[in-house]
């Protein structure tokens, strides 16, 4: 699904480009955008990092983790790396980014390799993202591009390949804009708006436009819909139970091994895109909804997190959060942090009403030393100490299930109500609005059945139900 906007005055690279006459094409109308970068593409990949000091400066990960990150993006949609480099910049030059003779280097790998496209994991200019590809004879994506293309691919809700089309529009729309600009004073477009004469330029944009608005309105609907659901959700009187977590981390699979679901779990980045929902059962029977998230990276374009804010609500509502994290990856600290600082910036924090937790995942990956210093490690912060767990292997899970027992039932009642024989509507509402631990009918029909409640909930049961027996 990308769609790159032929660089003004360059020959596209074949069979990359969506052509300004193609916008005309009904085969290719921006509302059907089908130009995706295939799979098996040759793939050189380029990490630009900024001179030791910059980048020391800018957080702790390092030029080797970064670019193995941008080689597990570029095979997260089946792109065939040949090659990969780290270019150190001494400063981003504004007319290819790297320097000259970075380009050149690169340009003969491009050519001795045969490769199609190269991925430079930076964001890059429309001039930069023409200026390379002329050099190369390759389609050039940068880190958004690449970003945008793997949430279309795994966007599964409606909203969330509403907002995966929005956000690449809007990106689509800030290159036609910039990179054409020159094309069309040569044109000697302008002034000639809506009219036979109006520029191919004003025309794109036009039809971006009706589809962004269009797109728009029917985010909304969808919003107001998921809305309404939510609402009728939260009569329902189970706990959520959020996993968040860095890419790759581990959340699906954890997801599966905590409710036995068969969803879709790969040896990928973004396997997750949108929030899925499941049954949770807890050791002592309390139920929960566990919902699976769409994983994490860094550097997430703003306008992706934007975008994105939405398929994150239910953990804006989850009373608790799992913080799913790959403790056997060299950069889990740096992951950790990413993690938090995007948490934070959706307002979700760790308080009275939400309990956050901490999931060491993939612990047997760890050998005997490893795992011993970092099971010392998870001992150490007391109540909110982390739970260490192999999702895979099942190791630690008993124990993660027993801390989101807690967390959820704290501050929850357990009541017993009796039922009388003739109130099988009283009985559906138990179900229908409380958490039913257990039920047992009596020879005389009357059944005692016990629930747990939030306790904004056990004023309406006693005025339901009469006197109730607090456990
Ligand atoms: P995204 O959806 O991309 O955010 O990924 P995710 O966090 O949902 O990760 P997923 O469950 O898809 O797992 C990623 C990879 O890690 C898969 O290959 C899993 O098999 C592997 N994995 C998950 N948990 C464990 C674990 O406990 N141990 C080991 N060794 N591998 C694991």
């Amino acid at each position: 699904m990308i769609l790159v906007a032929p660089a003004a005055g360059s020959a596209p690279p074949e069979g990359f480009h969506l052509t300004s006459e193609s916008f005309k094409d009904p085969a290719h109308r921006i509302d059907a955008p089908e130009l995706k970068v295939a799979s098996g593409t040759r793939t050189y990949v380029v990490a630009p990092v900024q001179s030791r000091r910059a980048a020391e400066a800018d957080g702790s990960r390092s030029p080797a983790a970064k670019l193995d990150e941008a080689i597990g993006l570029a095979a997260a949609i089946d792109l065939n790396v040949v090659g990969s480099a780290v270019v150190t910049l001494a400063e981003i030059r504004p007319s290819t980014y790297i320097g000259k003779g970075k380009v050149d280097e690169i340009k003969t790998i491009v050519e001795a390799e045969d490769i199609t496209l190269v991925l430079m994991d930076c964001a890059l200019s429309p001039v930069q993202q023409r200026n390379l590809e002329r050099a190369w004879g390759a389609k050039v994506i940068d880190r958004t591009g690449l970003i945008l293309e793997i949430f279309g691919r795994r966007a599964r809700t409606k909203e969330g390949t509403l907002q995966v089309e929005l956000a690449h529009l809007n990106y689509q729309k800030g290159r036609l804009v910039r990179s054409w600009t020159h094309l069309e004073r040569q044109r000697g477009g302008g002034g000639f708006l809506g009219g036979p004469g109006e520029t191919q330029i004003e025309s794109d944009r036009r039809l971006l436009q009706d589809r962004i608005v269009k797109i728009e309105r029917e985010l909304e609907q969808v919003k107001r819909t998921r809305a309404l659901h939510r609402v009728s959700r939260r009569k329902v009187p189970y706990p959520i139970v959020a996993l968040v977590g860095y890419t790759n981390a581990g959340k699906s699979t954890l997801f599966n091994r905590l409710t036995r679901a068969d969803v879709l779990a790969e040896d990928m980045l973004f396997a997750t895109l949108d929030p899925t929902l499941r049954a949770l059962k807890l050791p002592h029977g309390t139920k929960a909804i566990l919902s699976d998230t769409v994983g994490f990276i860094s550097e997430l374009p703003t306008m992706l997190v934007a975008a994105f804010r939405a398929t994150l609500e239910e953990v804006l509502e989850a009373d608790v959060i799992l913080h799913v994290r790959d403790i056997s990856h060299g950069d889990t600290e740096a992951q950790a942090a990413d993690v938090r600082g995007i948490l934070e910036s959706l307002g979700v924090e760790a308080s009275a009403e939400r309990a956050l937790i901490e999931v060491w995942n993939k612990v047997d990956l760890l050998d005997g030393p490893a795992r011993e210093a970092l099971l010392t490690a998870s001992r150490r912060d007391g109540d909110r100490r982390p739970v260490v767990v192999s999702a895979i292997g099942g190791e630690g899970i008993d124990l993660l299930l027993e801390r989101i027992e807690t967390m959820v039932s704290a501050g929850r009642l357990t009541l017993t109500v009796d039922v009388p024989p003739t109130d099988g509507a009283g009985l559906a509402w138990l179900h229908d609005n409380c958490d039913v631990l257990r039920r047992q009918t009596n020879e005389d029909g009357v059944t005692h059945v016990t629930v747990r409640v939030a306790p904004a909930r056990v004023d309406q049961i006693r005025r339901r139900f009469g006197l109730t027996l607090v456990a």
